[in-house]
């Protein structure tokens, strides 16, 4: 069960709550509420981004992904996709720098070739440096659900399988081997999925808040965790 203090802020999730996984949503409209580009959007929304980290390890979690860039938001603005990408890469170096202070294991889940050649140098740099931590961070960078499931297929197919099980594909996903998310987190409004963890989510929970990503605070994150605790669990059984 969840730890709280005696001013009731939570301290700890129990060990039931393993991996959250955020739809970070809302950055155009923050900014745009304020009279203000895209792009300062989502440097904000990086800001928002980085606490949360923060917080999730505090919290105790295993696993925090967080959905960045779908393989469908190449359809904006190229300024807009040049912004998001230039804060990620900034994200990068400030994690080479002092990998040690975040002591998180950072994991790019998603399609690489089409990103920089800077970009992916720095994101196999990170990933290198900061493999021996046990906390994981999945950044879900050019990713997308389907394309995901698509290309889990066709490695096994190029394998030789002639068919899969369910735990094959589940192996050949860039998740293979972590927990699928027991809670995933909307902000903005939204309830959908936008092709987020497609096949992950087959039995996580929901909590989908109005809240806009660059205002996410630990309050927030505080109630999507107890929200989640009030939620019977039946993955398809009778209790
Ligand atoms: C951030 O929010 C999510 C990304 C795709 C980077 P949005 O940029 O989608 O914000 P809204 O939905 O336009 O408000
Ligand atoms: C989902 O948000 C993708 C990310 C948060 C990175 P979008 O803003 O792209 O989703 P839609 O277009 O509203 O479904
Ligand atoms: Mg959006």
């Amino acid at each position: 069960m969840p730890q709280y203090d005696e001013s009731g802020r939570l301290l700890r999730v129990g060990r039931d709550l393993k991996h959250i996984a955020f739809i970070m949503d809302g950055n155009g409209r923050w900014a745009e509420r304020r009279g203000l580009s895209r792009e300062k959007g989502h440097t904000e929304g990086m800001k928002a981004f980085e606490k949360a980290v923060k917080y999730c390890g505090e919290l105790g979690l295993e696993v925090m992904t967080v959905y960045a860039f779908s393989t469908e938001n190449w359809k904006r603005p190229e300024r807009e996709v040049r912004k998001i990408m230039a804060l990620l890469e900034k994200y990068l170096d400030k994690l080479l720098e002092k990998a040690s202070e975040y002591e998180v294991r950072v994991r790019f889940i998603g399609e690489r070739k089409s990103l920089s050649d800077r970009l992916q140098q720095k994101i196999v740099m990170a990933e290198d440096a900061t493999s021996k931590y046990g906390r994981i961070l999945n950044i879900a960078l050019n990713y997308g659900g389907r394309a995901e499931i698509t290309a889990a297929v066709n490695k096994l197919i190029s394998a030789g399988r002639r068919t899969v099980s369910e735990d094959d594909i589940s192996g050949a996903l860039y998740t293979s081997g972590i927990p699928d998310p027991d809670l995933i987190v909307r902000t903005a409004g939204e309830q959908r999925l936008s092709n987020f963890l497609l096949w992950q989510s087959a039995y996580s929970e929901f909590y989908f808040t109005d809240t806009l990503w660059p205002d996410i605070d630990e309050a927030e994150i505080q109630r999507a965790v107890e929200n989640y605790y009030k939620r019977t669990r039946r993955f398809g059984a009778v209790r």
